[in-house]
């Protein structure tokens, strides 16, 4: 079996991740969307489990992540804590579900902590929705900003293409990111930005920076379905696969077809 590193057993809570950064530890996350890949995922030694909005993706199939609705994040984020012993879960907040405004935006928060037990929840944009992030934090609820590439905004973006690499965008996302700290965001997640920029982030806020597809930075996240190589057509620059879960997959399915209809399954010590 793979050597893993698991730190401690002690649940991971934001002064935990908060202690990590001033340290120079590195934290490790994944996303999971379902109670058996998150059991694994946490006895794996994975610090915080994102209950990611990619699960309309991953999930349902979708080509964005817009159509996923409060109901579906807090049906995945349930089966998710069910499994969860140690990780710190964050559950995304879905399009819609925190931009029409402040007082929106902390009823849903509130509606997913209450119903999901999850830890935190996450928001993606800048000073657009500080209002938003001020009063949850205000509610006692931890909040994770998300910058860069933020695939709520695709529509805007039209691409999944490296954002900020011009100099105003960058000034924008240094000066959103100093913006979320004030506001009392906990950590933030930096996806698909220069290197560069993603080490400048690092350096002017105090809290962790997690990034996937932005160089190094405080820790990194992944998609766990992507790193498994669950999907063997999705292929970013940034991803690096542990597994080739799709291959996996193929073959086992491929071989139980086989046994049944050639009757080699069940066999005698397989009945009652
Ligand atoms: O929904 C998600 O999976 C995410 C990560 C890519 C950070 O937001």
């Amino acid at each position: 079996m793979a050597a893993y590193l698991v730190e401690d057993t002690k649940k991971v809570t934001t002064g935990t991740l908060r202690e990590m950064k001033r340290q120079q530890r590195k934290i490790a996350m994944l996303t999971s969307y379902d109670y058996t890949t998150a059991k694994i995922v946490d006895a794996a030694g994975i610090d915080i489990i994102l209950v990611g909005d990619s699960a309309a993706n991953v999930m349902a199939g979708c080509s964005t992540t817009l159509p996923i609705t409060l109901d579906q994040i807090i049906y995945h984020a349930q089966s998710v804590v069910r499994g969860v012993k140690r990780a710190f879960v964050v559950c995304d907040m879905p399009f819609g579900s925190y931009q029409i405004s402040a007082e929106d935006a902390v009823r849903n928060a509130v509606r997913i902590m209450k119903e999901t037990g999850s830890d935190g929840v996450k928001l993606e944009g800048g000073v657009e929705i500080l209002e938003a992030v001020k009063r949850i934090v205000n509610a006692g609820i931890p909040v994770m900003g998300h910058l860069g590439l933020t695939p709520q905004s695709i529509n805007q973006f039209g691409t999944y293409g490296v954002r900020a690499k011009e100099e105003a965008e960058a000034a924008k996302l240094l000066s959103d990111a100093r913006a979320l700290e004030a506001a009392g965001c906990f950590a933030l997640v930096v996806e698909k930005i220069p290197a560069t920029l993603t080490q400048q982030v690092v350096a002017a806020v105090r809290i962790p920076v997690i990034g996937i597809g932005g160089g190094a930075a405080d820790g990194q996240v992944l998609v766990v379905d992507d790193m498994l190589g669950k999907n063997a057509d999705f292929k970013p620059k940034f991803l690096r696969r542990y597994a080739d879960l799709h291959n996996i997959m193929l073959d086992a399915i491929g071989q139980y077809v086989c046994d049944v209809k050639t009757g080699d399954f069940p066999n005698a010590s397989e009945q009652y």
